[in-house]
């Protein structure tokens, strides 16, 4: 196979591959791929067509049972789509896709399971681990696109995971496997077998640092759908999130929990990321991920510094937004906290960048420095303007729905939020941040 190296940042091309490109200057930015005939056969030429006259037929879906995945995708798997199952190494993507083979595998489906990474014995061995027998459940261990391509349209599966896009190779390509090049023209074959045989695929590709082995970012564009897998290896949840679904909505997430035997779905995501703390500096906030509203706990802690610079540290929340909130405790709430080292702690290692979270973490934080805690079972939603004015938030009814579900008493909530329906919980509106410091905290 021809190949050449072309620059990504400048798109020059050049049959030798150099460090720095000839053209502009940048270095490393040659990358490696195959010359094809890409030029257009002389014949009839493309003619357009009303786009009224293309035929439409609603995508065929298979739901596979497990409603997290299901929501995630839409609905379930579109058939004949490729989709890009990304996640750092170990987060539980191998485990995750044998469950989901098992179950197509029940349904009366054929899965082929082509197994670049580990022996057929480990994979044996997990799904022991997992109480799966692996009826139906065709496992390739190939590395070579050729022959998985070869295999693959032989038997035409109704369901083909590659595990993993790093490990196989395209041969006539000189650069090794998992580079730019090899992930992205095996990519490229995989999405046209699945489109040319109507097989849905599954592509796991390991979330790298930035060198020389190329992450699932190479492949975002090629698949119909993008899924990630995340979560903190020490904590036994993982999320999975689409980034991008040609057939569905996108930022919904899944969430699991990583047990002695496989992922377990939690049907009720906030119980993980509340404790059962009542100690000074917690706050109840709540988040929209996808359409799903979700009760997170913040938790800050002050402490007078002995330095004469004080330290923030977020985890889980925006330094720069911790550090605007923190100015406006000190000027409009006059909260002194330029004395005061101050961390903020999302429970569960999730993470909340959304303004309706605002009003919880200032109060978390006014919380910790009276040394008062906040009524257990109230939940603080609005975001926090710079004159201390607290601002309506969207989706207030769902997030408020949630929290009645969780068995919560109080909400705190912007003054000019509209549209509350008739909700058992108790609803305080205000105006600013010292109305509701005293609200909450007292005098
Ligand atoms: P794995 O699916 O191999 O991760 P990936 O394919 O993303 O690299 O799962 C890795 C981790 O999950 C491993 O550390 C062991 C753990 N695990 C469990 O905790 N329970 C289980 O039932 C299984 C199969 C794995
Ligand atoms: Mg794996």
């Amino acid at each position: 196979m021809k190949t050449r190296f072309v620059c990504q940042n400048c798109g020059a091309s050049s049959p030798k591959w150099f460090g720095r490109c000839p053209s502009c200057g940048e270095y490393d930015t040659m990358v490696e791929e195959a010359v094809g005939d890409r030029t257009q056969k002389l014949g009839k030429p493309p003619q357009p067509f009303p786009l009224s006259e293309i035929p439409f037929a609603k995508e065929e879906r298979q739901s596979i049972g497990i409603s997290e995945i299901d929501r995630v995708l839409g609905g379930g798997f579109v058939k004949g789509s490729l989709i890009l199952l990304g996640g750092d190494p170990g987060i539980g993507k191998s485990t995750l896709m044998l469950q989901i083979s098992h179950l197509i595998a029940n349904l009366g489906k054929s899965v082929l399971y082509v197994n670049g990474e580990e022996s057929g014995y480990q994979i044996r061995v997990r799904a022991e681990r997992l109480s799966i027998d692996g009826k139906g459940i065709d496992i390739l261990s190939a590395t070579e696109m050729g022959a998985i391509l070869n295999c693959a349209h032989e038997r035409k599966p109704d369901f083909m995971i590659v595990d993993s896009i790093q490990t196989i190779y395209k041969s006539g390509l000189s650069s090794a496997p998992g580079s730019v090049a090899q992930v992205r023209e095996c990519g490229g074959d995989l999405m046209r077998f699945a489109k040319e045989e109507c097989v849905t695929t599954v592509i796991i590709g390991h979330v790298t640092k930035y060198g020389a082995i190329a992450g699932p970012k190479t492949l975002e564009h090629i698949v119909d759908t993008v899924l990630y897998f995340e979560g903190d290896k020490n904590q036994q949840y993982r999320i999975i999130r689409a980034i991008k679904n040609r057939f569905g909505s996108t930022n919904e997430i899944g969430v699991f929990e990583m047990t002695e035997f496989g992922l377990k779905e939690v049907i009720n995501p906030s119980n993980l990321f509340i404790s059962d703390s009542t100690n000074s500096g917690s706050a109840i906030v709540s988040i929209i991920e996808g359409s799903r509203p979700l009760l997170v706990e913040v938790q800050a802690l002050t402490s007078p510094t002995f330095f004469n610079y004080p330290q923030r540290v977020a985890t889980g929340i925006d330094i720069k937004r911790l550090s605007m909130l923190l100015a406006v405790l000190e000027r409009r709430v006059g909260i002194s906290v330029y004395s005061f080292d101050c961390f903020v702690n999302v429970v569960g290692g999730i993470k909340v960048f959304e303004t309706s979270s605002d009003l919880g973490i200032i109060l978390a934080i006014a919380s910790s420095i009276k040394d008062k805690p906040i009524e257990k079972g109230t939940i603080m939603i609005g975001e926090v303007g710079l004159g201390g004015e607290v601002r309506p938030v969207h989706a207030t009814d769902s997030r408020l729905k949630e929290a009645e579900n969780m068995g919560f008493k109080m909400a705190v909530v912007p003054y000019k939020t509209s549209q509350l329906d008739n909700s058992k919980i108790r609803i305080v509106r205000v105006q600013d941040v010292n109305e509701a410091a005293k609200l909450t905290l007292g005098d």
